[in-house]
């Protein structure tokens, strides 16, 4: 019998905690705020950008969205990260990616004050994340740490695999499985029996992008499988994970949609907080 990890259920205990510490913040005389800037006008990020506000709003954080026009500049762009940068009331900053294709996305991951950059992806962060002593994770590494945790999954001495080597999730979910003494295997498209590699996994996460990627023969039986993916087909939201075909060999599985989706925004939430303790010398 497998369980289902239910990303609704523990993102609203994260959610929970969150509010908790801004209501506390707040009786301190510290807000809480976020922006969020957003270039052009890809579908799919405004929804994850109205997602975040309407997250921001529940949990009594102040949210500043900067809508910006496709053709924005280089020289535009980083000018708003400069303010925002010296703005006091703003304490985590966020640019939605991807960027329209003429704008460098790295500059501008390097343009974010490193305090305020609760994407975790400035290379500062980055290599907090690295030496393992860090104030930020990437949001969806750090919810699925959370989700292994709240379902009391242990990683230490467990072969763990990671499909999918991006810096937003595959790398940094390696980093974090290491960190609680997991032996890590990142998969990506050059990997050889890849399969096989994927059936040792008593830990497995697919981060690919690809619907339905993962299939029964990749999965060890009483593994717990983790689908990060979220892709669109006729419609329907589809995981990389084949689920009906996969989930009788696991003891624990993540659905899509509700399984590792929710707790990204919950722990940007929680990033946030974390900024505004770290600027306020709380913590
Ligand atoms: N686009 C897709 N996921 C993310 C994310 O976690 N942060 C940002 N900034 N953009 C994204």
């Amino acid at each position: 019998m497998y369980k289902i990890i239910d990303g609704k259920v523990i993102s609203a205990s994260v959610k929970e905690r969150v509010k908790c510490e801004v209501e506390k913040l707040k009786q301190n005389g510290i807000s809480v705020g976020l922006a969020v800037i957003i270039v052009g006008e890809d579908p799919a990020s405004k929804v994850y950008v109205a997602n975040k506000k309407k997250a921001c709003e529940a949990l009594g954080i102040i949210s500043e969205e900067y809508a910006l026009p496709e053709n924005t500049t280089m020289q535009e762009l980083l000018a708003l990260i400069d303010t925002l940068n010296k703005k006091p009331t703003v304490n985590g900053i966020l640019c939605q990616l991807p960027l329209p294709k003429h704008l460098d996305e790295q500059m501008v991951i390097n343009a974010i004050s490193p305090e305020k950059d609760v994407d975790a992806f400035h290379p500062a962060n980055v290599g907090k994340i690295m030496q393992g002593d860090f104030d930020f994770v990437p949001c969806t590494p750090a919810g699925i740490m959370e989700m292994l945790d709240y379902e009391g999954i242990d990683i230490a001495g467990k072969t763990c695999v990671v499909i999918g080597r991006s810096n937003i999730v595959g790398k940094p979910m390696g980093m974090l499985l290491l960190h609680k003494n997991g032996t890590v295997t990142i998969c990506h498209s050059k990997t050889q029996n890849l399969k096989e590699v994927c059936a040792s996994a008593d830990i497995l996460v697919a981060a690919v992008g690809r619907p339905n990627f993962v299939t029964a023969d990749m999965v060890k039986e009483n593994a717990v499988v983790i689908d990060v993916g979220i892709n669109r087909v006729d419609g329907k939201l589809v995981g990389d994970v084949n689920f009906d075909a996969v989930k009788d060999k696991c003891s624990a599985i993540t659905p899509v949609p509700g399984g590792v989706g929710p707790m990204t925004i919950a722990m940007l939430m929680q990033n946030t907080v974390t900024a505004a303790k770290k600027q306020n010398k709380v913590i």
